[in-house]
């Protein structure tokens, strides 16, 4: 008789218990595959900075009168209209990188971080600044905008008339 008493279906405790622990395996799986799928999809996803365009469209020569220098805060540079033409310099120091600010009462570009000064040119009249405010490269588009690339400097002196 001890025998029946094995081949006998389990009770209802038995098989709750044996259905819970099923699910609880079944669930630990389901979080185990959803945390893999997480990571692999950030692993194959492209590891790419999405960073804004360096080229400027400063807008039409006309908005800049001669003999002025304009700073673009959210693109960090000056456009300058000379009597020889336009140019633009990064605003960004080449000390540590504060951006600098045009001063037109003393016709200087100052660095309010550590003192380093420009003239209007960009070049380095007095501070820790290694070098001279680079020129960037500035053309006028097809719509006639002047157009500056961030991203490419040029050397000195090099205006852009129109
Ligand atoms: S960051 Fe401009 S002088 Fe230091």
């Amino acid at each position: 008789m001890p025998d029946d008493k094995k081949t006998m279906p389990a009770d209802n405790n038995e098989i709750n218990r044996r259905a819970f622990f099923a699910k609880l395996g079944l669930g630990s799986l389901s979080i185990a595959t959803a945390g893999t799928a997480v990571f692999a999809y950030q692993f194959l996803s492209p590891n790419v900075l999405y960073e804004p365009s360096p080229i400027v469209n400063a807008g039409k020569p006309e908005g800049f009168p001669e003999d002025s220098v304009t700073l673009d805060v959210n693109s960090g540079i000056y456009l300058i209209h000379a009597k020889e033409g336009f140019f633009s310099l990064s605003a960004v120091c080449t000390h540590l990188g504060c951006l600098t600010a045009w001063k037109p009462d003393l016709g200087i570009i100052a660095c309010p971080c550590h003192g380093s000064k420009f003239n209007r040119e960009g070049e380095k009249i007095e501070g820790p600044a290694p070098k001279p405010l680079p020129w960037l490269r500035t053309w006028v588009n097809d719509e006639g905008d002047l157009m500056v690339d961030r991203s490419t400097t040029i050397r000195p002196m090099q205006f852009v008339r129109v």
